[in-house]
């Protein structure tokens, strides 16, 4: 069979590029740690008991230091208000307890996916006072539009 000389390059440099990425993935999940998002955290942690995947929360750590253990469910947000003093710098943890959701807080750098057995983390600090709108932008079913909550940072 008479192969072109071009295809021939074509199925060489291909399978090259395979190796090549094949190489790549090893390498990054063999010695640089690259991983699925959450589960290793969650291990050091050694604290699935607080950062339960079942019940929200928000906790002051300090001043103007505040962290929330943030519950994505069909069709809802816990806790769905969350008050904070200007100035804070708040951490969130993700967990979703049924199945995808997304989690977006509009005019910050926050966007996380809530993947159920995963835990997200995002922190953020709110130098500017107002409501910022929180909301699930992964479609999750009939009640996706309605999956919001939010955030009131208050003026001291
Ligand atoms: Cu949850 Cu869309």
């Amino acid at each position: 069979m008479h192969i072109h000389r071009y295809e021939r390059l074509w199925i060489r440099l291909s399978i090259v590029l395979l190796v090549v990425f094949g190489i790549a993935v090893a390498i990054s999940a063999m010695s640089l740690g690259f991983e699925l998002p959450g589960i290793k955290k969650e291990l050091e942690r050694g604290a699935s008991a607080s950062l339960d995947p079942n019940s929200g929360w928000i906790r002051e750590l300090g001043p103007q230091r505040y962290e929330v253990n943030m519950i994505a469910r069909a069709w809802s947000f816990d806790p769905s208000e969350i008050r904070v003093p200007v100035g804070s710098t708040v951490t969130f943890y993700l967990h979703s307890v049924d199945y995808l959701h997304g989690f977006k807080i509009h005019n910050t750098t926050v966007s996380l996916m809530a993947i159920p057995g995963q835990v997200g983390e995002a922190t953020y600090t709110f130098d500017e006072p107002g409501e910022y709108l929180f909301l699930c932008h992964e479609y999750c079913g009939r009640g996706h539009h309605v999956m919001s909550g939010k955030i009131i940072v208050e003026e001291v």
